[in-house]
């Protein structure tokens, strides 16, 4: 109502407040007498309930009212309306709230004429603010519940920690706990029971956490363990006539009342807020809150034990790929170990190989074409000795000489099959001499066309490495004969820089990858073996219709000290 500065007629402010809808009355700022009260207040028959007790001191008589309180006083001193809220509570001892206004009239020359005054009822109006303002209370630490229950940085004893302070402040309950099942065994774990009455628990474990196994029939006794059999919450404010009362344990506090709230993941129990004692009792609308946190307490829980289970399975993880490794180093050393003797078996096999050829050889060549020779002396002998007076010698004559040419034969084969099998000349003339008695042959016995270049020096190679070269050179040409359709060979053994490098190269049908993947052969693996006993490298390229090379890599190091020791033959 504004301030009226010219006071209107009497009659007029009569008129003006007759047309409000709720009692309002007109007092002398002097006498503080009620001048006149509009129809609405003169009927109500509960008038007096609308007037604030304060106001109706007389003047010289001490003002009850607080300071700032007495709006009479009040507009005497500021000139401006007064408003407040005040809280009266009826017989029944109900609060009622009435919001108080009075509002000054002066008259023409600014004196204060008149004060018009009304109460609101404003009690449910009050009611509404503060449920919203309790709702907004409780949405607010909810939310704030909510993002410390899914931060990973809480465990869940902080999380049973966080929920109880809220189900605390949030139903004015002092004391509770709250507490989960443990999935391995179902018991109840509460690290947050001694909260309830601290110093007093006489069950305290050192740990501060109480475990209650279920019975045998797998439910819990007592009051708190009505809601975790039956998945209701549990709201008693007279507990101990509930039937499930068992009373409580020795130094625990006297149970005035209680709520206990059940935490559902689905159908299943996962934990329990429990709260006691709260001043004046547990209301429906403290269960609805509980029920609330009790929700966002069982996401914590399944966040809790989704992230347990995680890092389980991590470390599960973790430890096979541990094992695995493990296992895997250990195989790798024993196929290195394996791949060790192998070669060494490898090499010795080689050299044993080439002993006993050696030995044959030279069993061939000085036993039997020793005997050969003695025969065809021998038949040259009986040549000469037969005269001419026998009437057959003619014809013996024609059959020494026969028997002479058949000698003649076996030598030359005996002495080509010694010198396949070990070629003399790399013993007396040197591995350039093999090799080029080698290609004679195999020009001879295929017609493929040779070109040999070679630059190696004798001294290039000790006698070990000499024979290996020359086994390679032997198997190389040996391939092209039976596998490459080639028209012509080069054999190049050069110096490079990075060693003696031996290249036998065709220009055949080449080999396909999956031919020289199948790996079944003896040739190819046995160049590649032969080379490395000598601490060489040894390589095939070939592409199909364009031929294929083989190649042998010397390192000046490993060509003047071979793996294996030299053994004379
Ligand atoms: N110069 C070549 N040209 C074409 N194919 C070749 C040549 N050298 C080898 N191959 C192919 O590679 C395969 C493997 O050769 P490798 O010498 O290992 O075995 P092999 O000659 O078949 O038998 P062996 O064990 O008696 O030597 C051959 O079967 C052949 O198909
Ligand atoms: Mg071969």
């Amino acid at each position: 109502m504004a301030v009226m500065r010219k006071a209107p007629s009497v009659r007029l402010l009569r008129a003006i407040i007759d047309s409000l809808p709720f009692p309002v009355f007109v007092t002398d700022p002097v006498t503080h007498a009620i001048q006149f009260a509009n129809r609405r207040f003169q009927r109500a028959p509960d008038a007096d309930r609308h007037l604030c007790h304060h106001l109706f001191h007389l003047p010289g008589e001490v003002c009850q009212a607080p300071e700032g309180y007495c709006p009479r006083e009040t507009i005497s001193r500021t000139g401006q309306p007064f408003i407040s809220e005040q809280m009266h509570l009826d017989a029944a001892g109900r609060e009622h709230w009435v919001e108080v206004q009075a509002h000054p009239v002066f008259d023409s020359d600014g004196t204060l004429a008149h004060i018009v005054e009304f109460t609101l009822d404003i009690t449910e109006a009050k009611r509404r603010q503060r449920a919203q303002e309790r709702e907004t209370a409780i949405n607010s630490a909810l939310a704030q519940l909510a993002a410390q229950l899914i931060d990973p940085r809480h465990g869940i004893e902080e999380m049973a920690r966080l929920t109880l302070g809220h189900a605390k402040w949030l139903t004015g309950a002092p004391h509770g706990f709250v507490s989960h099942i443990r999935p391995d065994d179902g018991a109840l774990v509460s690290s947050t029971l001694t909260e309830m009455i601290k110093h007093e628990c006489r069950m305290s474990a050192p740990d501060q956490r109480i475990v209650f196994p279920p019975g045998p029939d797998g439910r819990f006794r007592g009051l708190f363990g009505v809601p975790l059999s039956t998945g209701r919450p549990l709201l008693v404010n007279d507990p101990a006539r509930h039937p499930a009362a068992i009373g409580v344990p020795p130094g625990h506090i006297p149970l005035e009342n209680f709520l206990a709230v059940p935490a559902l993941l689905g159908q299943k129990v996962v934990g329990e807020i429990a709260l006691a004692n709260k001043p004046g009792g547990f209301t429906a609308d403290d269960q609805t809150v509980v029920q609330r946190l009790a929700e966002l307490y069982a996401a914590g829980l399944q966040r809790q034990q989704n992230e347990d289970a995680l890092q389980q399975l991590n470390l599960d993880l973790e430890q096979r790929v541990q094992q695995r490794t493990a296992e895997l180093r250990q195989t790798v050393r024993q196929l290195k170990q394996a791949n060790r003797q192998l070669h060494v078996l490898s090499a010795e096999t080689h050299r044993i190989c080439e002993e006993r050829l050696a030995d044959m050889s030279r069993l061939i060549h000085d036993e039997i074409g020793q005997l050969l020779t003695g025969l065809k002396a021998g038949l040259s002998w009986v040549e000469r000795h037969l005269g001419e007076r026998r009437s057959d010698a003619a014809r013996l004559r024609e059959r020494c000489q026969e028997l002479k040419g058949m000698a003649d034969e076996a030598l030359e084969v005996s002495r080509n099959l010694a010198r396949e099998l070990r070629p003399h000349l790399l013993d007396h003339l040197g591995l350039a001499a093999a090799i080029e008695w080698l290609v004679g042959q195999f020009r001879r016995r295929t017609g493929i066309a040779v070109d040999l270049r070679n630059d190696w020096q004798e001294s290039d190679l000790p006698a070990a490495a000499r024979v290996e070269v020359y086994r390679i050179i032997q198997e190389a040409l040996t391939n092209v004969a039976r596998h490459a359709k080639a028209s012509r060979v080069e054999i190049r053994l050069t110096r490079e820089a990075e060693g003696l490098v031996g290249r036998v190269i065709d220009n055949g049908i080449g080999i396909s990858r999956a031919r020289l993947q199948k790996g079944f052969s003896l040739g190819l693996p046995g160049m590649r073996e032969r080379a490395r006993a000598i601490g060489g490298t040894f390589e095939v390229q070939s592409r199909l219709r364009h031929g294929t090379e083989v190649c042998l890599v010397l390192p000046r190091r490993a060509a003047r000290s071979p793996r294996r020791k030299a053994r004379p033959t």
